[in-house]
This record gives structure tokens, sequence and C-alpha cells, in this order.
């Protein structure tokens, strides 16, 4: 299958090297390590998610990696990223000890959690961690469309994805279309503005028309604007409801009202205000 086709289920993209990635995931960040973690990752495996998306600086990599040995879903069934903490200084070594914490021998996929000090210096190292056999795929995080490009004229391996904010509310469709024209899938994080979203009036009238939930439309939207998404949440009912999103389609109609929620300008940019 080529790169960007999704897999004959629907539910699973092909990425530009090759590997397939579930197109929902369970985010963990702000996820206490410990039963918090163990759980919301145990009850997304037993509702159906394989792709889970944690991270160095979240602190909760043991949690995930207990969660998926208890959970009985065999390791090559689940997809699990983590990111590169860019505040260390070798991300091969800092992959070692992420796959140590999961207890795994390599995660699916690796990512440079965001461009500090620069979009390049950290590539050699994520390279490395590949040809180690550490990661399977690698990628970039928070990165704007000028960042993916000057990463590109050093990398020898090109990122296979961006991962950046994205919503109805954030929708950056230059950098939306900068990363898919280059060969990068987009990963959307907070993809319910962190909770904010849920309350807004027209996502609701969505819903309620639908007979869903604010958080399903958004969801929805970003599948069908052709997105992998990490929506996070720690109940298990929500976790559940979450991935009930692949049994209904938003119209096009519906689909560009959301589009019309963005505050962003459309831009090609990952961040209003970097946070480093
Ligand atoms: P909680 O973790 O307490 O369930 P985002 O994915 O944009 O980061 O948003 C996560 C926030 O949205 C969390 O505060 C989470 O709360 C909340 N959330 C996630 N799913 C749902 C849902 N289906 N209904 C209501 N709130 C949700």
């Amino acid at each position: 299958m080529a790169a960007g086709e999704l897999t004959q289920d629907g539910r699973a993209r092909v990425l530009a090297d090759g590997n397939e990635i579930p197109l929902l995931a369970l985010g963990v960040w702000q996820v206490p390590d410990g039963p918090e973690c163990e759980d919301s990752v145990r009850w997304a495996l037993e509702a159906g998610y394989r792709h889970i998306d944690t991270a160095q600086a979240y602190g909760n990599e043991a949690s995930v990696g207990r969660a998926l040995r208890d959970s009985g879903v065999a390791r090559e069934d689940v997809f699990i990223t983590t990111k590169f903490y860019p505040g260390s200084k070798d991300p091969e070594a800092e992959a070692q000890r992420s796959l140590e914490r999961l207890g795994v021998d390599a995660v699916d996929l690796y990512i440079v959690h965001w461009p500090q000090g620069g979009p390049t210096w950290a590539w050699e190292g994520m390279q490395r961690a590949q040809r180690s056999g550490y990661a399977r795929s690698i990628g970039i995080s928070n990165f704007s469309a000028s960042e993916v490009d000057e990463l590109l004229k050093v990398a020898e391996v090109a990122p296979v994805v961006n991962q950046v904010q994205f919503s109805p509310f954030e929708f950056r469709r230059d950098l939306l279309t900068a990363c898919e024209a280059r060969g990068l899938a987009l990963e959307a994080y907070s993809p319910l503005g962190t909770g904010r979203h849920l309350r807004d009036p027209q996502v609701a009238e969505i819903a309620d028309r639908l007979n869903r939930t604010p958080a399903q439309v958004l969801i929805r939207w970003a599948l069908q604007r052709g997105l992998i998404v990490l929506p996070k949440s720690t109940h298990r009912e929500r976790i559940e409801q979450n991935a009930q999103v692949f049994d209904f389609e938003l119209t096009s109609a519906d689909v560009e009202a959301l589009d019309g929620l963005d505050a962003t300008g459309g831009t090609d940019r990952a961040l209003e205000q970097p946070w480093w």
C-alpha cells in the first residue's frame, strides 16, 4: 500500500516509511504515573485502542508498559509512541532508557518533543536510535512548516509525522498542507482543546443533531480531515465513548462549519507561543 493510504478497515494509515499507524490513540499527557495511568491504558486497550502516545517528559512510560503487559494484548498489536525530551542530550541513549521503562524492545514511533535549541540538532541522534533498532519510525512534534523545511534539508531519514496541537479551533490548515506535501502525517494533540472545546455551542449543536457527544464530533472531524488523533481521558466511559467514532460521518457542511471555528488564521505555525 502507498504512503498516505488507509488500511482496509479504515483505522490505520501507511506512513512514508511503510509502517502502519492506527488513526486513533489514547494520549496520556498529564496522567500521573501509577494506577491512574495504568487503568487508562488498560481500559483503552480493552475498548479496542491499538495506539498509545506517551513521552519521556510525561514521566509515565513505566505505567504504560505495565498496563500493556497486564492487558494481555500482544505487543505487536499495539503501536507505542514516545518522545525525546529535548532538554536531554542524546536521543539514542534516552531511547534506550525509555525502552527499559516501557519494558519493550522497540517503540513504534519516536518523536522529537519540541524544537528546543533549533529544529536540526537532535535528528542525528534520532536516526541513530532508529538504526539501533530502538524505534521503527521517527518523527517530530511542535514543528512549524519552516522548521520542517530546515530539518528536511539535513535529514538522511525524513521524519514521517509531525504531532501538533490541532482541532477545529486550531485548524492549522497551511501546516497540514505543508506536512502532507512533504510526506509527513499530521497527528492532532489536544483535539478536545484539553476539554475547553467540548463546551462550544456549535460543536454541541452538531452533536445533539447526530445523537453523538461533542468529543465524538471533534474526534470525527480530525479523522475526516485526514489526521491521526490523540484524545486523552482517565475515565473509562469517556475512553470508550471516544473510540466510537468509526460508525458515523459528518457531512461536508458540518466539517466546513467546524473548520470555520479556527482562530489561528489557518497558520503554518505549530504554536502561537513556544513554552521553552
Ligand atoms: P478526563 O481525563 O478527566 O476524562 P484533550 O484530548 O484535548 O487533551 O482533552 C482532554 C480533556 O478532555 C481532559 O480533561 C478529559 O477529562 C476531557 N475529556 C476527554 N474525553 C471526554 C469526553 N468524552 N467527555 C468529556 N470530557 C472528556
